[in-house]
């Protein structure tokens, strides 16, 4: 254990993570089929996969449909946790306890690590060091995506951190909802990850961002967008002429996601 590392709930469900799944199955592709050199045996790392690993078997099998040989990590600071789990360890799969100096074998290689829904007891300004400790073993453009999401995982929101030459870049932050719960953009406010959840403040940039997201939700609904589906999909298109770094791809919007890719990173 380091001294950041904190002893946590480890509640957790099947399908929680299924959006994420889903949106690295589609939109980072390349980094989970991967294979020359050094990507060869490439993990995949799931940071505080809780009392059950269901979420990491889940992703096992979403991202082995693309990549069957890929090794996955399962990571738990808490030992019970770790031990419950090895009834579903197997040659490609390991359940390891540690924190966020993630506890790899020497010459083990990572292309992706997610750590969700664990930070809630951590303090914000800490956040940006647990970055650049997560992030640490990545492989030159590998990611590592860390955020929350509520209960069964209807509303989602993550850091999405690239290993670039100079380090780790800030890439982005996504937004994810089912419209299980309908859709405003305050739906997002409670699931932001650790280090912006109080800061939707006047004078915060995050603050700014919803404000924004705001307006163009009541213009898309006074233009006759009501339905979540529709609200989500025309605030996002006008959200992009205020907002710079939107990402506005059809298939994007037609599956509840939000990406924001901020000229510059996205800020503190
Ligand atoms: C609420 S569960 C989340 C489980 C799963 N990731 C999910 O999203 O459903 C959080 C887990 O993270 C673990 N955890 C907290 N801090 C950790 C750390 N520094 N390193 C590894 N695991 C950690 C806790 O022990 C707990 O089991």
């Amino acid at each position: 254990m380091t001294s950041l590392d904190k002893k946590t709930r480890g509640r957790t469900s099947h399908g929680r993570l299924r959006a994420l799944d889903v949106y690295l199955v589609h939109q980072e592709r390349e980094l989970l089929v991967r294979s020359e050199g050094d990507w060869a045996r490439a993990a995949f790392v799931d940071v505080g996969f809780g009392e059950h690993p269901w979420t990491t078997l889940d992703s096992a099998e979403a991202f082995r449909a693309l990549h069957p040989g890929l090794p996955v990590v399962g990571v738990e600071l808490e030992a019970p946790r770790v031990e419950t789990a090895q009834a579903h360890a197997d040659a490609l799969t390991s359940f390891r306890q540690g924190g966020f100096d993630l506890p790899l074998v020497p010459g083990e290689r990572v292309r992706l690590i997610r750590a969700m829904n664990l930070l809630r007891g951590y303090r914000p300004e800490d956040v940006p060091g647990i970055h650049q400790t997560l992030g640490a073993p990545l492989l030159e453009g590998g990611l590592l995506v860390e955020g929350s999401t509520d209960t069964p995982g209807a509303v989602l929101v993550a850091h999405l951190l690239r290993r670039v030459p100079e380090g780790l870049s800030r890439e982005a932050l996504l937004f994810h909802t089912d419209f299980s719960r309908g859709f405003a953009p305050v739906l997002f406010r409670d699931w932001l990850p650790r280090d912006f959840r109080r800061r939707v403040k006047p004078g915060e940039p995050i603050h700014t961002f919803f404000a924004d997201w705001t307006a163009a939700w009541q213009e898309a609904r006074e233009a006759g967008h009501g339905e979540p589906p529709e609200a989500f999909r025309h605030s996002v298109l006008r959200l992009a002429s205020r907002v710079e770094g939107l990402v506005t791809d059809v298939w994007l919007l037609d599956n509840g996601y939000l990406l924001w890719k901020p000229p510059g990173g996205v800020f503190r």
